[in-house]
């Protein structure tokens, strides 16, 4: 890899945290800047995985052998240490494989129940593909209409504009907390209080929220918030699903199989309790263990302090990149991420040559192509930060997007 000069920052950071070498996977001379797409895991998750598999492996819920009992005890220790990190019960939490398939049993199980034909879903200009697909098929599927809340200037969503959009049909109103492609931050609480005050659900996708924000669903007011381990310095393949206790309830089952049964004839299911009754067949065990360590891992340094640390690298970040020529998307205040452009230079291009210098960025439409559309762009450079990213990282990025403009003049 290039060796690079450290830029001269324009912005002092205060305290920052030292994290980088409980990371094995990430040198020091590597700039990790994707941690948006995909956190890179702390030496304890690995390390709790490792034991998983390799002491304590049994399957959960099955077994009458001690250890198959033991490794229950930590599969639903994994939910109660889901359900503290974001203020709720465990019976309210349901291990989905990430906040994507937590979104379509959302929209598959209640939808079933809830929106019919006329109902209308209010989403927003900057979901992701995942907050818009599912809830596009389910009102193909009822005859339901989808309504859009634009975004402000600055690109964060226009909480009076969503607001002024609620109507009495609007049964389900589903948005990001954090824009994974802006860093832009949602009032959940206010837009909460709205969607209640017609009746309308709200969902929140979480996904960039949870590694970043300090999270208690009582004070978002939410009824249903999604997020994935992978993004929170856990394993992929398990997320969580919260829904309002009430509400997980009343929901059918989505996917039949062993695990999530009361009895069964060949002309009459009946079906076990909540959360149970959403997680059909073998779960992911050693993917919720890995999760309660990343938990466990991100609350032993400090959400508010991988908030302070992220806002202030963020900060210096987006002083620098603009200082640099390059054009930051986005509002003043945004959670860990950045999308930028370098002049005309196609970001695949910019993502190329930084990745040349060492530097791990990602290039595309970030699954959110009605905001690029908004933004008048068919792809931008993202760049995101996240507990263990330093000064020189963001140093590294600097000088790498200094070096495309030199090469494209
Ligand atoms: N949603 C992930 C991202 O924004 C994959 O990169």
């Amino acid at each position: 890899m290039t060796a690079l000069p450290l830029a001269v920052h324009h912005v002092r950071a205060p305290a920052l945290l030292d994290l980088r070498s409980e990371f094995p996977a990430v040198p020091p001379d590597w700039a990790y800047l994707d941690a948006a797409a995909t956190a890179q895991k702390p030496r304890a998750v690995i390390e709790a995985i490792t034991r998983a598999y390799a002491e304590d492996y049994a399957t959960v819920h099955r077994g009458v052998y001690q250890r198959s009992a033991r490794m229950t005890e930590a599969y639903e220790a994994a939910r109660e240490a889901a359900a503290r990190f974001i203020g709720a019960r465990a019976d309210e939490v349901v291990f989905v494989r990430g906040a994507t398939e937590g979104i379509n049993l959302v929209a598959q199980a209640w939808g079933q129940d809830n929106i019919g034909p006329g109902d209308r879903i209010l989403l927003s200009v900057l979901e992701h593909h995942s907050n818009i697909v599912p809830w596009r098929l389910l009102a193909d599927r009822t005859g339901a209409a989808i309504d859009v809340a634009p975004l402000t200037d600055d690109g964060r969503i226009d909480e009076t504009a969503l607001i002024a959009a609620l109507r009495p049909e609007t049964k389900l109103v589903a948005i990001a907390h954090v824009s994974n492609v802006l860093g832009a931050i949602a009032d959940v609480a206010r837009i909460a209080a709205a969607a209640r005050a017609v009746g309308a659900r709200l969902l929140v996708d979480g996904c960039q929220a949870a590694p970043r924000l300090a999270l208690d669903v009582a004070s978002l007011g939410c009824d249903f918030y999604v997020f994935s381990g992978h993004k929170l310095y856990g394993p992929t393949g398990i997320g969580v699903l919260w829904a309002r206790a009430g509400i997980l309830e009343a929901m059918p089952p989505w996917q039949g199989g062993g695990g999530m049964i009361e009895e069964v004839r060949f002309d009459r299911v009946t079906f076990t309790s909540v959360p149970a009754r959403f997680e059909a067949g073998t779960p992911h065990i050693v993917g919720a263990i890995g999760l309660h360590a990343a938990i466990d891992w991100v609350r032993s340094v400090g959400i508010e302090a991988i908030e302070a640390h992220e806002a202030a690298l963020t900060e210096i970040a987006r002083a620098e990149l603009e200082a640099a020529g390059a054009r930051v998307f986005g509002p003043p205040r945004s959670a860990g991420i950045l999308s930028f452009a370098v002049g005309e230079v196609h970001p695949h291009d910019v993502a190329t040559i930084l990745d040349e210098a060492g530097v791990a960025i990602r290039a595309g439409h970030h699954c959110a192509q009605p905001l690029m559309r908004h933004l008048g762009v068919p792809a931008t450079a993202r760049a995101s930060v996240c507990a263990h990213t330093t000064e020189a990282d963001i140093a590294r990025l600097v000088e790498g997007v200094k070096r495309v403009r030199r090469i494209f003049g």
